[in-house]
């Protein structure tokens, strides 16, 4: 759990005192905390008290400009490994359960695209209402995480189900879901994707039709089996999946000295549409049209081939996989591109049609076993069904 983060939203319940002690139990284990105090809370715990604890300033304003300024309320939902709510009341899982966000905290559980962890904590009643027990239902059905509540006498002189787990359950059940789970769990890849830029003067540049969604579905199928993703794209409008760490580039030399840098890695997928060519000049002002129409002419000189460099890196990583995009003798091509390059598996795509930058995508799986033919199906298809492969083949070695 060292070094990991975790964002707490501190509701309106008697039981926010343990949220303190909670915090103090995270401390002692590396874990820093930061918090959002809701206003309820804020009538049982003391935004000094939180603060002090946490060594943070205190969140409890959606409107408050100065915070805004600093963090604005979508960054801080991100900013953490886990957004946990203790204690949960009935009121903040109603909202989270049907969307309301009219304050920081419920705006924060709808923004996030971190995983949540509940700790309710209510009157037995309020806990067995039929509403209370929808809305768990639909938050669980939604991927939300439950801790309690636990049996027990309550401040209110009650005895049931309704007192929020202990301080130390809610580390345990924090412990738990911050562990990777998925058959890729522990593992490293390395996706590229996009098209790289390689310029031509200050405004114009060579590039391709590519538009990421390939390889982007693959990081993203990869971090689902829960593999540790580091996705080095070139300019493209994609937003980053969950959970993957997103490098930006534009040159093909800039994509490889990334991908380097983040060796070592169990697996690359090389899905990224690199420029063969650059320019071998640059100029350094647009170029102009001459007055006696002399075209430009523009010398191109070969780019690295990052699969092949990797391929053969001193830190190769144990399965290399590249794409092969063709027009013509598909499958044929990609067979020799395999033993060319020195990649363990070949993605081969006919991209004749409208494959670079449509949804689906029909591909050839060409590896030590021989050659496979994939029905026509989406690209998120395709990244699931080849993350499972994968798996396989990485367990199978490991
Ligand atoms: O030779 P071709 O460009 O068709 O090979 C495609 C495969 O090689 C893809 O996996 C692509 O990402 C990779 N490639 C590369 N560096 C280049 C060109 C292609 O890594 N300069």
């Amino acid at each position: 759990m060292r070094g990991k983060s975790i964002l707490l939203i501190i509701g309106g319940g008697i039981a926010a005192y343990k949220a303190l002690e909670l915090v103090r139990r995270l401390a002692e284990r590396g874990v820093t905390t930061r918090a959002i105090l809701t206003k309820a809370g804020a009538e049982f715990v003391t935004p000094l008290s939180v603060s002090a604890l946490t060594g943070e300033k205190i969140y409890s304003d959606l409107f408050s400009l100065t915070d805004e300024a600093q963090m604005g309320h979508i960054q801080l939902s991100r900013s953490a490994d886990l957004v946990v709510v203790a204690p949960a009341t009935a009121d903040l899982m109603a909202k989270m359960a049907n969307g309301l966000a009219n304050d920081l905290a419920s705006t924060t559980l709808l923004a996030t695209d971190k995983r949540v962890l509940m700790a309710p904590a209510m009157n037995l009643r309020m806990w067995q209402s039929a509403s209370v027990k929808r809305n768990a239902e639909l938050l669980k059905k939604d991927g939300v995480v439950f801790v309690g509540p636990n049996d027990g006498e309550m401040a209110c002189g009650e005895f049931g189900p309704g007192r929020m787990a202990e301080p130390l359950e809610i580390v345990a059940a924090i412990e738990q879901a911050l562990t990777v789970h998925g058959p890729l769990a522990g593992m490293r890849a390395l996706v590229t994707a996009g098209p790289t830029r390689e310029p031509v003067d200050p405004v114009r540049f060579l590039a391709n039709q590519s538009s990421g969604k390939q390889g982007y579905a693959i990081a993203d199928a990869l971090a689902r089996a829960g593999a540790e993703i580091t996705l080095i794209s070139g300019p493209v409008t994609l937003a980053a999946p969950q959970g993957v760490k997103l490098q930006r580039v534009t040159t093909a030399r800039e994509m490889l000295a990334a991908c380097e840098a983040a060796l070592p890695a169990d697996v690359l997928v090389m899905a990224a549409a690199v420029a063969d060519w650059r320019p071998d000049f640059v100029a350094s002002s647009k170029i102009k049209k001459s007055t006696d129409r002399v075209v430009p002419l523009i010398k191109l000189v070969e780019n690295p081939d990052i699969l092949a460099t990797l391929a053969a890196h001193a830190a190769r990583p144990r399965l290399v996989i590249g794409f092969a995009a063709e027009t013509d003798d598909v499958v044929q091509n990609a067979v020799a591109k395999r033993a060319r390059k020195g990649a363990d598996w070949i993605i081969a795509n006919d991209v004749s049609g409208d494959v670079m930058g449509g949804e689906r995508n029909r591909v050839h799986l060409i590896s030590e076993a021989g050659i496979e033919d994939w029905p026509d199906m989406t690209k998120g298809e395709v990244g699931l069904l080849l993350a499972a492969r994968i798996a396989e083949k990485l367990k199978g070695a490991a």
